[in-house]
């Protein structure tokens, strides 16, 4: 069978193409009903499908950078060492990790723990796949043989690492204790749990055997429209449009499936009809609203652990009184204290509730912490002056990156926190 003459023309301008350039001399938005195969949408959609690789990983290069360092950082030592990335789904990690890896140019064994069997079974993995065996003896002790045999350091990436946590965490300690044990080890792990670090690290620091954190901040919405426009075909979609996708995205959770994902299905819902849209937002608004576009944000704070809800909780109660989206820290942890006591929580110490602050909950993207600037009357009253030397931990800001409103809705569905929150 000859080959449909409409392919010689794929590398026409993206739309109309094929035999309605007439048409498209009238109208460039039109677009033949009749031309599978070789359509405006159909370069994009292969590209902002998952499964396509990326040649520049945008918006994570300084995290790639200081992983190649760290990585080759630890090559050199006479020690082994252990990584630790941890962010939320869709962050960039496993790209990152990968890419990173490519750069250092070193053997790296990779295993997703998601696919064990059960915890403890990562250790066979490990063994099976360094060695190109399928029998070994999932035992810390094989491992260690197996590693110290081979003579020379192994870069064992777990990704997935949430798929290890066991009720008491023992085996994550272990993981990351090995390479004190074994000098050949060189452990990354890979997790979306955003407070593994502050559980796994007291430990760890206690056994001296802390690894380099590298904490991956949700994408923000320009890190976003650059990668959408990484994958999109030059004219396909709007600038406005796709300005409008990034944004929601990185309000919603930083996910960047989420975006492509519906990207994609915005120009899946047009790719058929008789002339395309100039403009896809309202496309992109449709989409966002049919998924429950609050919903990621919601999912976050629904998977919170319990100290961190009570925390927005008091957040929330602290803004009620006030126009600003933002407080101190002291001031937020003094509506704190009461209000753990009232929800049966441990109470967290300054120090804990700062640091939970800074890591896990910024880490969500839910809040921000920020250096104090506040703007003070000179004595005579006249011009402001501007102090920003404040060190106090208790004077930085602590920002809300989501809606109030949102918070509530959230946590009215829970009784012990309904309580907490302030009357609406
Ligand atoms: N900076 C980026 N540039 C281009 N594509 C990206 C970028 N970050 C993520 N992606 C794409 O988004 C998808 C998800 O990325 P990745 O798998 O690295 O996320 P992750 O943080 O490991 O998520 P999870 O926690 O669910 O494993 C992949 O298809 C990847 O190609
Ligand atoms: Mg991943």
């Amino acid at each position: 069978m000859g080959r449909p003459a409409r392919s010689a023309r794929v590398a026409e301008p993206l739309f109309p193409i094929g035999r309605v350039v007439k048409k498209a001399e009238r109208n460039e938005h039109q677009l033949k009903k009749t031309e599978p195969g070789t359509e405006w949408w159909r370069r994009s959609q292969d590209r902002l499908s998952l499964s396509f690789v990326p040649d520049k990983v945008l918006g994570r290069e300084s995290e790639a950078l200081q992983l190649k360092d760290t990585l080759e950082g630890i090559l050199k030592a006479d020690r082994g060492g252990a990584v630790y990335v941890s962010g939320l789904p869709g962050t960039g990690k496993t790209l990152t990790v990968k890419n990173a890896l490519r750069e250092v140019g070193y053997r790296s064994i990779w295993v997703n723990c998601a696919s064990q069997g059960e915890p403890r079974a990562i250790y066979g993995t490990l063994c099976d796949r360094i060695k190109g065996s399928t029998t070994s003896e999932s035992t810390e002790a094989n491992l260690i043989a197996t590693l110290s045999k081979k003579g020379k350091k192994t870069i064992l990436v777990l990704d997935e690492l949430d798929f290890l946590i066991t009720r008491d965490l023992s085996l994550l300690y272990a993981v990351f204790e090995l390479p004190k044990k074994c000098s050949e080890a060189i452990v990354l792990g890979i997790a979306n749990s955003v407070d593994l670090p502050e559980r796994l690290l007291p430990w760890l620091r206690a056994c001296q055997s802390v690894p380099v954190v590298f904490p991956f901040r949700p994408y923000t919405s320009d890190a976003m429209e650059k990668i959408i426009l990484q994958r999109i075909e030059k004219d396909v979609m709007d600038l406005p449009a796709i300005k409008l996708c990034a944004k929601k995205t990185a309000a919603v959770n930083g996910d960047v499936r989420l975006a492509l994902d519906v990207c994609r299905a915005a120009i899946d819902s047009v790719k058929n009809k008789p002339s395309r849209p100039k403009t896809f937002i309202a496309e992109i608004v449709r989409i966002f609203e049919s998924r429950g576009s609050v919903s990621g944000v919601r999912r976050i704070m629904e998977n919170l652990p319990i100290q961190q809800q009570v925390m927005l909780c008091s957040f929330v109660r602290k803004l009620s009184d006030q126009k600003r989206k933002e407080a101190t820290l002291g001031s937020v942890y003094d509506e704190y204290q009461p209000m753990s006591l009232r929800a049966g929580t441990s109470s967290l110490t300054f120090g804990e509730f700062s640091n939970i602050c800074n890591s896990s909950l910024s880490q969500t993207g839910l809040v921000e912490v920020a250096e104090a600037k506040l703007v003070k009357r000179n004595p005579a009253g006249r011009s402001p002056r501007r102090q920003s030397s404040l060190t106090s931990p208790r004077t930085k800001l602590l920002r809300l990156c989501v809606a109030e409103a949102d918070v509530r809705e959230c946590f009215q569905a829970r009784r012990l926190l309904r309580d907490l929150l302030p009357s609406a």
